[in-house]
């Protein structure tokens, strides 16, 4: 597939097959991440795989800390079980390099999560990107061994697409013609 045609085709995919993804195509879309544009090379994220026993137990911990806040833990584990993988995308902002802000850290591991994104899509697979409660739970962050400083960016669930959902419409945008200003043309 062609790059623009994979920007231009690219959608969310929420729901997926329990289909099990093989170990080797989350490690070419881990290769896609880190290609993306850092600030000083920081590199500003690491990651962690989640599936099988390892998924269960992260639903485990969004449940635990659900049930703290008072909701409904059934119902945080079954979001957790959404997919047969979770990529969870960790920023760890390297802030004693001054000439490096928080918000360019942001932008780096934006586009390492894109990166994955458009991967996944060009390999055939389904991915949506989510943060939800589970990016800020004490439990969740605790569970993952998280240090002091390091952020969820995001959780990629990531499957294989389902058949009936193939010709699903893209999710609308506002065109770019009109937020665009051409000066000088
Ligand atoms: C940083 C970030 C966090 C997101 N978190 C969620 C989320 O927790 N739940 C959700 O339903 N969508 C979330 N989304 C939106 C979806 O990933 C998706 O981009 C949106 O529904 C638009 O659909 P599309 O990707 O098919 O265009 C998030 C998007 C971004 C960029």
């Amino acid at each position: 597939m062609e790059t623009y045609e994979a920007i231009m085709t690219r959608r969310s995919v929420p729901l997926v097959t329990d289909v099990p993804v093989e170990k080797w195509k989350v490690e070419r879309l881990l290769d896609a991440a880190v290609r993306a544009p850092n600030h000083h090379l920081t590199q500003p994220w690491r990651f962690i795989v989640l599936t099988g026993r390892a998924l269960e137990e992260f639903a485990d911990a969004w449940a635990t800390g659900a049930q703290r806040e008072g909701k409904d833990p059934e119902a945080a584990r079954s979001k957790a079980l959404r997919a047969p993988v979770i990529i969870c995308v960790v920023e760890r902002p390297k802030g004693h390099l001054p000439k490096v802000s928080d918000i360019e850290e942001h932008h780096a591991t934006g586009a390492a999560l894109q990166n994955i994104l458009l991967a996944a899509h060009d390999m055939g697979l389904g991915a949506m990107m989510r943060t939800g409660p589970a990016a800020h739970i004490p439990e969740v962050r605790r569970h993952l061994g998280l240090e002091d400083g390091e952020l969820i960016a995001g959780l990629i669930y990531l499957g294989h697409p389902r058949a009936e959902d193939g010709a699903r419409p893209l999710s609308r945008r506002t065109d770019a013609a009109s937020l665009t200003e051409w000066r000088g043309w």
